[in-house]
């Protein structure tokens, strides 16, 4: 069924800083197609511009056969060498690599803690960490380590004194459970995990050692833990013969100690990163050496358009793919200055994002919808009180961006006058595909779209039977060719990687979003085309909440879908269907809500339950989730042949409008 769109924007903006740039949609379409007509040696130019220890042979191959793709074969290189060394020796030895700023302020609202790592502080802190863990844990090339870490300067060193003995890193998000801690850490088969005794969170202290302690009773592979002490709690029960203290093992490692960095296939694997899927476990994401920095340098050049002096302010968490790719490699890469903030946007004020960038002169400001509609509540004048001057560029991720949140941040911190735009990409695909360029040719900059494809990445919008569709229909966002940075494979899983990825329209990556082109050949991505929901940015899976739920003794079935927030995005509501000897009640409900927190995280927070006695479900006994969702929308049901009983639908209904009912009565008593 064809789907026309009408696009909400209508203006073109060529902003005025970078507009020596300008180009019009037309010649950049040229730049582009130009780019395709040959991906391999327009990727090898770009490729060209790292330092590699040896040449590759082949820019690209197919192995075994498709989808399975190696970039860079025969070449060997290490992403530690390239991020620091590299830098070190070229002239940046005392330039600042990261800025960290601690969460914690004392009563004026000034930063408790502040580091400023340089390159050569950081390139040490690599080597000694590097030497521990190859030394005294004994790990080496191939093996796979955890990192559950707050926010702090000693989770980008793990990472990078993994990444320099070709170890596999798994980097755990901090709010993370217990559970899903454990569950990535034995799909992983982590040997070791590198965590602290905390981190703080809006002026709390998280307890992350105890969460170790409680996931590791089901990990068995971890044989060793390495602590960081960053909140200096005195009570951290350390497990004799499996955990050290990092302070304890690092003490008599020199501090010029030098371990020569690995010289890695550029298909060996950097990290896993786990993320959600439409059914069952997360799905291990693997990515590449050599790729993986290939499209990190492309990207840092041509969408941040990156330069020496710049202070780049992502205000993603490392947890994610976000923080892997645009605070930690693709700046250091650059051998950028990176600013790296510990603790929550609004604590203690809704401007410490604000204070941040006055305070260090950030230039790059690269940030996410829903954090500039959560600041946007409080109020212009926190933005106001702050010089921010210097920022020349700007970007957000993750879902989305309304016209209302891309005005507000283009007018109070892009002084109207910045490129702004909305970069698209995923965990899978490592770096940033769809986005204007203003480090290369600047197009007039529409709120809310996307941009175009970048220069060798081979992006369409196609129909149910992969045929591209015209302009300003809506369909299925694919990359019709593979690019440098993509995922290896699913970790342990390649079946699954050919079936989630390739088989829906055979040849062609799916991204799993709804899309529309318009006559320029901007992409404006919609949303979840499957049963994934964005909350926040972050990417659940229905089925992860639904499994959860049943987990409760109460529940007999659940069905979890996204809902519009105005923050937030998209929430979860969860419809219940109870056992029999349980009644509904909101002590019930509660209750349902803390076993999907505890279960999967405090970001999964239902935004309500609903009880009903029947879902809808097809003759095969499969919940038709996607009329849930139409009920909860408003949306046409669209076809229900398949449907077993109807009055499961008149059921789902009958609960929301009751729900609506209550709204707008408490509505009415205010
Ligand atoms: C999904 C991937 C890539 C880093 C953070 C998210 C959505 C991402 C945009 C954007 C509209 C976007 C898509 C995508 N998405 N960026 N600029 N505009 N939607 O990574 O958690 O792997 O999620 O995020 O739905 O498929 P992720």
């Amino acid at each position: 069924m064809s789907v026309t769109w009408a696009l909400p924007f209508k203006e073109k903006i060529i902003p005025e800083v970078g507009k020596e740039r300008a180009v019009d949609p037309e010649e950049y379409r040229r730049i582009h197609a130009e780019s395709l007509k040959d991906i391999e040696s327009f990727w090898a130019n770009v490729a060209k511009e790292l330092e590699w220890f040896k040449p590759w042979d082949k820019v690209l191959v197919a192995d075994p056969q498709p989808p399975f793709y190696k970039w860079f074969v025969g070449g060997r290189l290490n992403a530690s060498y390239l991020t620091l060394d590299r830098n070190v020796k070229g002239g940046r030895k005392n330039k600042v690599a990261i800025i960290w700023e601690g969460e914690p302020v004392d009563q004026s609202g000034n930063p408790l803690e502040v580091r400023k790592l340089t390159y050569y502080d950081l390139w040490r802190e690599v080597n000694r960490l590097a030497y521990v863990l190859k030394n005294k844990f004994g790990l080496k090339k191939g093996d796979t380590i955890g990192i559950y870490m707050p926010m702090i300067p000693e989770l980008p060193i793990a990472m990078l004194a993994a990444a320099r003995l070709g170890v596999i890193f798994t980097v755990v998000f901090s709010g993370f459970t217990a559970q899903a801690l454990a569950d990535r850490l034995n799909d992983a088969e982590a040997k070791l995990l590198i965590t602290a005794d905390g981190g703080y969170r809006r002026g709390r202290v998280i307890r992350l050692k105890d969460v170790v302690d409680k996931a590791l009773e089901q990990s068995p592979t971890v044989k060793n833990v390495i602590v960081y002490r960053r909140v200096g709690l005195n009570d951290v029960n350390m497990v004799r013969g499996r955990d050290y203290w990092w302070h304890e093992v690092m003490a008599d490692v020199p501090p010029n100690v030098y371990v020569e960095p690995e010289p890695v296939e550029s298909e060996h694997p950097l990290y896993i990163l786990y993320t959600s899927g439409t059914t069952g476990k997360p799905k291990g994401i693997v990515h590449d050496t050599g790729g993986y920095m290939v499209l990190l340098h492309a990207t840092m050049k041509w969408v941040f358009d990156a330069r020496e002096d710049d202070i780049h302010f992502c205000t993603a968490d490392i947890g994610w793919v976000t923080g892997h790719s645009y605070i930690v490699f693709g700046p250091l890469l650059e051998g950028m200055t990176t600013i790296m903030f510990e603790g929550a946007l609004d604590y203690p004020n809704p401007d410490r994002w604000w204070a941040i960038a006055e305070r260090y002169g950030a230039t790059i400001l690269y940030t996410t919808p829903t954090g500039i509609r959560t600041l946007m509540r409080f109020g212009d004048e926190w933005v106001k009180k702050h010089d921010l001057s210097t920022i020349r560029l700007m970007h957000s991720v993750g879902e989305p961006i309304n016209p209302e949140a891309w005005r507000w941040l283009w007018k109070l911190v892009g002084r109207e006058r910045v490129p702004f735009g909305s970069t698209w990409w995923m965990t899978e695909t490592g770096g940033i595909l769809i986005s204007h360029v203003p480090g290369l040719a600047l197009v007039p900059l529409k709120p809310g779209t996307n941009g175009p494809p970048l220069p060798g990445v081979d992006a369409d919008v196609v129909d149910d039977n992969g045929n591209p569709v015209p302009p300003g229909t809506r369909g299925y966002l694919v990359i019709k060719k593979p690019w440098p940075g993509m995922l290896l494979t699913i970790w342990k899983d390649p079946d699954r990687y050919v079936k989630t990825y390739w088989s829906k329209f055979p040849g062609m990556f799916y991204a799993g979003d709804y899309a529309v082109k318009d006559e320029d050949g901007y992409f404006w991505i919609l949303g979840r085309a499957d049963e994934v929901i964005k909350v926040a940015g972050h990417r659940l899976g229905t089925y992860e909440l639904e499994s959860a739920l049943i987990q409760h003794p109460a529940v007999a079935e659940a069905a979890v879908v996204g809902v519009p927030d105005p923050v937030k995005g998209e929430v979860p509501v969860a419809y219940v269907v109870l056992r029999q000897g349980y009644q509904p009640s909101e002590e019930l409900k509660r209750e349902l809500n803390n076993t999907v927190r505890e279960l999967v995280g405090p970001i999964a927070t239902l935004a309500n339950v609903f009880f009903v006695t029947k879902l809808p479900k097809t003759r095969s006994g499969k919940i038709m989730r996607r009329l849930v969702k139409a009920v909860v929308t408003g949306q046409p049901l669209g076809d229900v042949t398949t449907l077993e009983d109807e009055a499961s639908v008149e059921e789902v209904k009958r609960a929301y409008e009751e729900f609506k009912a209550e709204i707008e009565k408490l509505k009415g008593q205010q």
